[in-house]
Formats: structure tokens, C-alpha cells, sequence
């Protein structure tokens, strides 16, 4: 049972409504807690992420989505719920930090277990790329993965960024010290790829 109410959640009301050819990303609200909990306390997604923790409980998603309500209100982050456009079914996150004073950010993104290797992701990142450069004006944009992350880091390729470096032991996790691979696109190259159809 979800203790969070719609009307306490104003902004995460923020989020444009999207659509790509199979997907619609939209504003995140209380009714997608119990997904969000379900999905990312499944052992692949959480592995994969760099900070939650598990098991992933009700109470840390109702905590997330409350941090998520705040930063959204103070424009620091934008964060959608990606649902599949034929049936509703919610099948990810999608989430951009908003670095305001250096016209950057930052792009996140998990999915259910069972939505992977559709070209899910790839897809709404796309998308998030052609919301940050046209619409929010960013100049670079920034996006990470753990060495190990093999489908985040075809995500990344597929999506065009480009490599920048490989951090040595920056994440620890789950008391092990692991590699963090950093990429970045700017502006102007984000321009010549959507010029040369990338993202349509
Ligand atoms: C990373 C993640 C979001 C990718 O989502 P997705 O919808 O499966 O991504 P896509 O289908 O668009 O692309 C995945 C690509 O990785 C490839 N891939 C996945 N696992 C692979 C593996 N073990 N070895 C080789 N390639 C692999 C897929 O084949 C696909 O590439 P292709 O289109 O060239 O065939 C998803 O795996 C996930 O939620 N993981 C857990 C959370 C996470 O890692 N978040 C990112 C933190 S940086």
C-alpha cells in the first residue's frame, strides 16, 4: 500500500509529455511507486545501479519519489515514467539532472528486467537527448556507467556520446571498489547527429 498522495507530488508534474515510436514517457505519479519498488528491487536492475541499495522496499521508493518531488520543484532534476504506448505498462525510469549554471546534466535510466534488449532504452534516451539540446538549451550532457555495465555502455554507444575516461575505483560498491566509465555529448555534436538522423 503506497503512502504517497498525487497531490503532495506537484513536481514531478514538471515533465513534458513525450512520445517516441513505441513509448510514451510522462510524469512520474504515486501509482507508479509499486512498479518502480517491484522492478528495481529485481537483483539484475538494482546490481547495475550505482547507489540503491537492496532489497529495494516500499518505504526507499516513496523516499525516492518524495527526493525526486523536490528536486523537481527546484528544477535540479526532471525524471519520467516510461510506459509502452500500446498497452500503459509501465517498463522504466528515465531521468535527467539539470545542471543549471553550466547549461549541463546529466541522463539516468533503468528498466524492468523483462523489458530489456528491446531497444527500450536507446529509444527514450534518444529522446532525452533531442528534450535537453532543443529544449533546455544544454550544452553538454553528461552520462556514466560501472566498467561492468555492458548494456548501459551499448545504450551510451548507440545513443553517439563520447568516451572521456575510465575512473579508477570511484564507485564502491557493495564493498567492492569498481571503475566508472564517464561519457559526454555537446551541443554542437549533438547537432551533426541529429543532422545525420540519429535521432529519429
Ligand atoms: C542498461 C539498461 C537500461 C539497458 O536497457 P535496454 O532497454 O535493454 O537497452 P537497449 O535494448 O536499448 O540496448 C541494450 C544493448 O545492450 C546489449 N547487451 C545487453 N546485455 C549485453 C551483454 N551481456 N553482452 C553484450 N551486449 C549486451 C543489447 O544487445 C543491446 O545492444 P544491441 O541493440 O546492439 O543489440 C537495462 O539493462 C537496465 O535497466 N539495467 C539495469 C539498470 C542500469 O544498468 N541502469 C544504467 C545505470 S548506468
Amino acid at each position: 500500500m503506497c503512502a504517497l498522495v498525487d497531490s503532495w507530488l506537484g513536481g514531478l508534474k514538471k515533465a513534458p509529455q513525450m512520445y517516441t515510436d513505441r513509448l510514451s514517457l510522462r510524469a512520474m505519479h504515486a501509482g507508479d511507486v509499486s512498479d518502480i519498488q517491484y522492478h528495481v528491487n529485481t537483483k539484475a536492475v538494482c546490481d547495475n545501479l550505482s547507489y540503491t541499495p537492496h532489497p529495494y522496499t516500499m518505504e526507499m521508493a516513496e523516499n525516492w519519489m518524495r527526493n525526486i518531488n523536490c528536486s523537481m520543484g527546484n528544477g535540479s532534476c526532471c525524471y519520467w515514467s516510461v510506459c509502452d504506448c500500446a498497452t500503459g505498462e509501465f517498463t522504466g525510469s528515465m531521468g535527467l539532472s539539470i545542471f543549471r549554471e553550466q547549461d549541463g546534466g546529466e541522463v539516468h535510466y533503468w528498466f524492468g528486467e523483462k523489458f530489456w534488449n528491446k531497444g527500450y532504452c536507446t529509444e527514450a534516451a534518444k529522446r532525452i537527448l533531442k528534450y535537453a539540446f532543443e529544449d533546455l538549451k544544454f550544452h553538454r550532457l553528461q552520462v556514466t556507467h560501472r566498467k561492468g555495465n555492458v548494456g548501459s555502455r551499448r545504450v551510451i554507444e548507440k545513443c553517439g556520446f563520447v568516451f572521456e575516461g575510465e575512473f579508477r575505483d570511484e564507485l564502491k560498491r557493495f564493498g567492492v571498489y569498481e571503475n566508472v566509465i564517464h561519457y559526454s555529448m555537446l551541443a554542437n555534436e549533438f547537432l551533426k547527429l541529429n543532422g545525420a538522423g540519429r535521432f529519429n
